[in-house]
């Protein structure tokens, strides 16, 4: 029998919490103390794993400027994800704690270390969420003039990934002997260098640290575009898209595993899992109240706009809002992002696309808990997806909607026998394992 259960993951960013929201904590602590708490939660109520999204730059896409992007913080001031990994794990058991880190700026050795120490640091928890980043304000923070173009970007990154799993597996995973014997810590002939030399990254070997415990963290990767899904299946253990339908989540999904399977991988050890942001409520009414009180406050429309044209580096204050787009819109950013939020916008106004769509093109998430539960559980079954990976509303989370989820949302999964018991059924201790139960 087909297990019927599925992953939860969430999305977060070490960014200003919902500072000027009713439920915030007032944007003043950059301690990562708020998203302490919001992961113990998260690992009580037996969620897998939280991605940790990350950008390297104040962006000026929108309105040429900073002025917008720091009035709404959107994906600015924030901070390095990567030092809040061992500040989670601690504070946590079992969640898995993926954290992002750009091919286009880690030079891959450093990379590769750094994610093999956070693999000790949180005793196999970890994963890297690989991306390669799609603005030239962030490639120019490195010395770059612009980034690459959007597919040889990808290029590199498959190199790039390689050579970093060669070095992640330098080492025998029985290289360290302790022999006390022969006073031996590590045997030298199970170590070895590499000797890495591709079209790209060169690099000698071996990684100055011992092998970990997952010894390959859990790779998850984003990938709407062809060549982001091809690295996406090749490599991946996760794959998250922001696929809007349920019909181009099924069309998502059996893309990436038949890609995974003509590479010679098992399509069942890529887990891909949609972004989805619920609004809960007392009563149906309550949530759909909640989520027209949303789209009703002055701020959303641009807040939205800036937070698209900062991963698509298209300008949107460009456009008139009461006109409707224009037919030839690419970006050399995320593709995949910009698909999804025009799908189905022919003929109306930008406006329109944001503020009609917002509730709807998430799978119309809005309702009580028990609404919400039965229509992801539709979800689930229609499209034979791995999970859900959860954000709050507007990317501002705040410590009462990660309750509502994880205290309200996702016992009614449970009772649907659709996620995890941790009591009843603790998971498997280190991240990929987790992921791999079912
Ligand atoms: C859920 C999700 C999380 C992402 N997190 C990040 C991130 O933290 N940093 C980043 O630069 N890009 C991030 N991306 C962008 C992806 O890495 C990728 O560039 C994007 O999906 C576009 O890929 P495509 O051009 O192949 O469509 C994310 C995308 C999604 C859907």
């Amino acid at each position: 029998m087909t297990d019927s259960r599925f992953h939860l993951g969430w999305f977060l960013n070490f960014t200003v919490d919902d500072w000027d929201g009713q439920w915030g904590d007032g944007g003043r602590d950059w301690s990562g103390e708020t998203l302490v708490d919001v992961a113990r939660q998260l690992d009580r109520s037996g969620f897998d794993f939280v991605l940790l999204e990350d950008k390297s730059m104040v962006a000026d896409t929108y309105g040429g400027s900073f002025v917008a992007e720091l009035k709404h913080a959107y994906h600015a001031p924030k901070l390095d994800p990567a030092p809040l990994v061992p500040l989670l794990a601690r504070a946590t058991e079992r969640l898995g704690i993926i954290a992002t880190l750009s091919t286009t700026f880690y030079p891959p050795y450093l990379l590769a270390r750094l994610t093999a120490t956070l693999d000790h640091l949180t005793r196999g928890r970890v994963g890297w969420n690989v991306v390669t980043s799609g603005e030239d304000r962030a490639a120019q923070n490195y010395g770059y003039e612009r980034i690459p173009e959007h597919d040889l970007r990808y290029e590199k990154a498959d190199e790039y990934v390689d050579l970093v799993q060669r070095l992640w597996e330098s080492w025998d995973e029985d290289a360290v002997v302790l022999d006390r014997e022969t006073r031996t810590y590590a045997d030298g002939a199970k170590v070895r260098d590499i000797g890495f030399s591709g079209r790209f990254y060169a690099s000698r070997g071996p990684l100055n640290t011992p092998p970990s415990p997952q010894r390959r963290p859990v790779i998850a990767q984003a990938g709407g575009s062809p060549k982001g899904r091809d690295l996406a299946a090749k490599y991946a253990d996760v794959v998250v898209s922001p696929a809007s339908t349920v019909d181009d989540m099924r069309a998502y999904r059996d893309d990436i595993r038949a890609r995974a399977e003509a590479l010679g991988r098992r399509p069942d050890d890529v887990k891909v899992l949609f972004l989805v942001s619920p609004t809960l409520g007392d009563t149906d009414a309550h949530a759909r109240e909640r989520a027209e009180a949303r789209l009703r406050d002055p701020e959303f429309l641009e807040r939205t706009l800036v937070g698209i044209a900062d991963v698509t580096d298209i300008d949107f204050s460009r456009f008139d809002l009461d006109q409707p787009l224009p037919a030839d819109l690419a970006t050399h950013g995320e593709q995949g992002t910009l698909r999804a939020m025009l799908k189905g916008s022919e003929g109306k106004t930008l406006r329109e696309i944001i503020l009609g769509d917002s509730g709807r093109r998430k799978g119309d998430l809005v309702g009580t808990p028990a609404t919400v539960a039965d229509r992801l559980e539709e979800i689930h079954r229609a499209v034979g997806g791995d999970g859900f990976l959860i954000h709050a509303p507007g990317m501002r989370i705040n410590r009462k909607y990660v309750i509502e989820v994880a205290d309200g949302l996702v016992p009614e999964l449970r009772r649907r026998g659709l996620v995890r018991d941790p009591v009843a059924e603790p998971p498997r201790p280190r991240l990929r394992d987790r992921l791999r139960e079912f």
